[in-house]
């Protein structure tokens, strides 16, 4: 199978874990835009969505499925999105899209993160993917510096401004051995935002495309 055939795959795979009649939050990329496209086909079974970007948002009122705003939701069953990297530990690396502030805020409400991605997306270890870091635009260089110091080599994503008015730094050259420590360490780096590890709170089930079909594993 292709990467987009596998992408497809775990989207439609996904579909058994909507939960009839509530609210599910919905990430942002191509992995997430095919299963927002798959959720079309049984929008009647849902109350709505949750979006983490404005780029879903719209896609999902496209297709005219209702989109809610969190702060009038107490409770998503069900989180689904992709990643740039993913431990069989279910910890990723996310935000290759930028969106990873506001698919953290929404993974943090839901009850179950269901991960789909292709087979690429699976590593041993975490960082071969540049790690995205949301930052406030004027702490930019200072949070730059401070992260050298840790060893990681920022790198800025001219051009890109985030959801949140913010900017990002691509940190490359990590070697992401404890990514709930490191984490928390970049978190508390004032100035930042959020960090794309997603290690405190990780996937609760990985969907994952193969040459053989899709593969489910859990932790
Ligand atoms: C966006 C993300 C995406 O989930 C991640 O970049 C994977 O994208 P794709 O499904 O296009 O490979 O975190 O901020």
């Amino acid at each position: 199978m292709t990467q987009d055939e596998q992408k497809r795959a775990v989207a439609q795979a996904a579909l058994q874990y909507v939960p009839v009649g509530e609210i599910i939050g919905i990430g942002t990329g191509s992995t997430a835009n095919f299963f927002i496209d798959e959720l079309a086909r049984i929008k009647h079974r849902i109350e709505g969505a949750v979006a983490s970007s404005e780029v879903t948002a719209n896609r999902l009122k496209q297709h005219g499925i209702e989109v809610l705003d969190l702060n009038s939701v107490s409770e998503i069953p069900v989180y689904i999105d992709g990643a740039d990297e993913i431990t069989r530990n279910m910890h990723m690396i996310k935000g290759g899209g930028g969106a990873l502030t506001r698919e953290k805020i929404v993974a943090a409400v839901a009850q179950k993160f269901i991960c789909i991605a292709d087979r690429s997306k699976l590593v041993g270890v975490l960082g071969k993917f540049p790690l995205p870091v949301e930052v406030i635009p004027m702490a930019r260089s200072y949070v730059a510096r401070e992260i050298t110091l840790l060893g990681g080599q920022p790198a800025w994503r001219q051009g890109v401004t985030t959801d949140n008015g913010n900017i990002i730094l691509d940190v490359h050259n990590l070697n992401i051995m404890n990514p709930v420590e490191l984490e928390t360490t970049l978190n508390q780096i004032t100035g930042v935002v959020t960090n794309g590890l997603f290690a405190r709170r990780g996937a609760n089930v990985l969907l994952m495309g193969t040459d053989q079909g899709v593969e489910t594993i859990t932790l």
